[in-house]
């Protein structure tokens, strides 16, 4: 069976793709790996920040066979993900910076509160008229195989630097815009304004079953799971 290590501690996003991959594949995610490192996620693309988080774990676990429960029994992959919103009349902003764009300029260190960043968004599109408000969700899977040492070779601390890794990227996009004030109760984030294309609601009135359907998580995890059931 294939084992992956989910690389979060968000159980909506772990609900969401063990949903979503089914039992054939076994999930583990952070919490049942106390000692892995912190990524910091400063590259200037998701799909950089995501492969960055991917490959550091998967370094970390190919040094350490121990930690792996089960790991004779098939192949290991990490898999990770950075996601956020982007904003075609601030020329693709907040994008990376999305869960600390309040902070971005007080300088407080971590994330903002979704209250934040949603009254700022709406505060730089103060004079930005409705059809000028066009944006989008976009989210980057990383799924990197946990390498293997050669037959011999003991794993250890610092050893797996060097090893080439083969890293997968999902991407899942899905296009709106930008609500003039926030809407509804659902969700997280940016949820409560942006109303997904072809709809009137916003995310957090449609609710989590309907923006399952067509959110840029799921379009990527569904990309992801066609992967790893061939
Ligand atoms: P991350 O991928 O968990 O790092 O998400 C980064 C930030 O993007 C979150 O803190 C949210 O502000 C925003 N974001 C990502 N996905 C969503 C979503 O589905 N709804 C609302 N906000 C989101």
């Amino acid at each position: 069976m294939v084992s992956l290590l989910i690389a979060t501690r968000n159980a909506h996003k772990v609900g969401e793709i063990r949903a979503i991959l089914g039992e054939g594949v076994r999930c583990l995610t952070l919490d049942d790996f106390p000692g892995a490192p912190e990524v910091v996620e400063d590259a200037e693309t998701f799909a950089g920040n995501a492969a960055r988080k991917a490959e550091a774990l998967a370094r970390w676990l190919a040094e350490r066979p121990n930690v792996k429960p089960g790991t004779e029994t098939g192949e290991w992959y990490v898999l990770a993900d950075d996601s956020g919103l982007e904003v075609d009349a601030l020329q693709g902003a907040p994008g990376v910076h999305s869960a600390r764009f309040a902070a971005l300029d007080t300088g407080h260190p971590g994330n903002s509160s979704a209250a934040d960043n949603n009254a700022k968004l709406l505060r730089l599109l103060a004079e930005v008229p409705p059809v000028e408000r066009t944006a989008r969700f976009r989210c980057v899977l990383a799924l990197t195989p946990v390498p293997r040492f050669p037959a011999g070779t003991a794993a250890a601390p610092g050893r797996a630097g060097e090893m080439v890794l083969r890293t997968e990227l999902f991407e899942g996009v899905c296009e709106g815009r930008i609500g003039l004030a926030p809407r509804g109760q659902g969700g997280f984030g940016y949820d409560p304004l942006f109303i997904p294309a072809g709809q009137e609601a916003t995310f957090a009135e449609l609710g989590e079953a309907i923006k399952n359907r067509m959110s840029h998580r799921s379009r990527a995890l569904a990309l992801l799971g066609a992967k790893l059931r061939d």
